[in-house]
């Protein structure tokens, strides 16, 4: 003899069944984004020394290149000086070995901007903080980060006489990658579809210092404004975002650096993204430009 309650117990205990099923499934889910996350950031990591140790090999050899093509560029035009001029050919040798000379070295100059760069972003020294000017992190992450914004948007830098701050150059330069990756992003994917502009700013707030990225971007909606500092809130396709980035940069500006990431957005217009770190204390240092 069944009773009506057995039934109901059965089915009760199905829906705990599934129910255990699905949570087991959702967190072997997590569990291996966990694992993949885990496993990208050691692999970046791996590069990311590969590419401070490049640059450092790199480094030695373009300093000497740099200072023997200003020799010989100077010698040449010295040289050139001194001899007679010996007609037409010779006229056509002297114009295109200076304009050759002049490529050489803003070529060669170039490089060691990128090199310098690539040192500057890859310090893996974490644990303490130095004395770090701002307006340098936001120049070397223009170069390293070139080819996220180049064509999307035309960057506008506008550099404050700020006073240093205390901080670890790698953290900083990173938030400031995130922003930017973002702006452009937000600039590739607005409605208009035309090229944007991107403004890096740095300047004084009383006794803090702040860095601003601002997007003329499709802006951010109200509705997920309160979301998007958390861990894994992406509004990106699977592969463009994994919704890390502005939860970190956050973690770094407040957690490492007693500062504050906030934003404005106005949607159809574009997204303002400000740092403000505080000062290193007065006196303790000199700003060396
Ligand atoms: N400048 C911006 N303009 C418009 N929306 C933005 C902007 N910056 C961030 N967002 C929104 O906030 C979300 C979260 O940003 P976040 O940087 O944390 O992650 P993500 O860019 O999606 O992925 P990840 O940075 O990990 O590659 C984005 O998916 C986007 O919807
Ligand atoms: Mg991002």
């Amino acid at each position: 003899v069944t009773r009506p309650r057995d039934g109901d117990l059965v089915a009760g205990l199905r829906r705990a069944l599934d129910d255990a099923e699905r949570r087991l499934e959702q967190e072997q889910a997590a569990r291996q984004r966990a694992e993949a996350e885990l496993r990208q950031v050691r692999t970046l990591e791996t590069v990311g020394r590969l590419a401070a140790g490049v640059a450092h090999e790199i480094n030695t050899p373009l300093q000497f290149a740099i200072n023997s093509a200003e020799f010989l560029a100077e010698s040449v035009s010295e040289l050139l000086a001194r001899a007679p001029d010996a007609g037409p050919d010779d006229a056509w040798l002297r114009e295109n070995c200076a304009s050759a000379s002049e490529m050489l070295i803003e070529g060669l100059s170039r490089v060691a901007a990128i090199v310098r760069a690539m040192k500057d972003f890859t310090r893996t020294e974490r644990a303490t903080h130095e004395i770090l000017d701002v307006n340098r992190i936001v120049e070397s992450t223009l170069v390293v980060s070139a080819h996220e914004y180049r064509h999307v948007a035309d960057v506008e830098v506008v550099l404050g006489a700020v006073p240093p701050v205390l901080g670890h150059p790698g953290e900083l330069g990173q938030v400031l990658v995130n922003l930017i990756v973002n702006a452009s992003h937000a600039i590739a994917g607005a409605p208009s579809g035309s090229r944007g502009r991107i403004a890096v700013r740095t300047a004084v707030d009383g006794d803090r210092v702040t860095i601003s990225v601002s997007d003329t971007g499709g802006g951010i909606p109200e509705a997920i404004r309160d979301k998007v500092f958390d861990a894994f809130f992406t509004t990106k396709e699977v592969g463009r975002g994994t919704g890390q980035g502005l939860a970190l940069s956050r973690a770094i500006v407040m957690d490492h650096h007693g500062g504050t990431l906030e934003f404005e957005s106005t949607v159809g217009h574009g997204t303002t993204f400000v740092i403000k770190l505080p000062a290193a204390a007065a006196g303790t240092v000199t700003r060396a430009s």
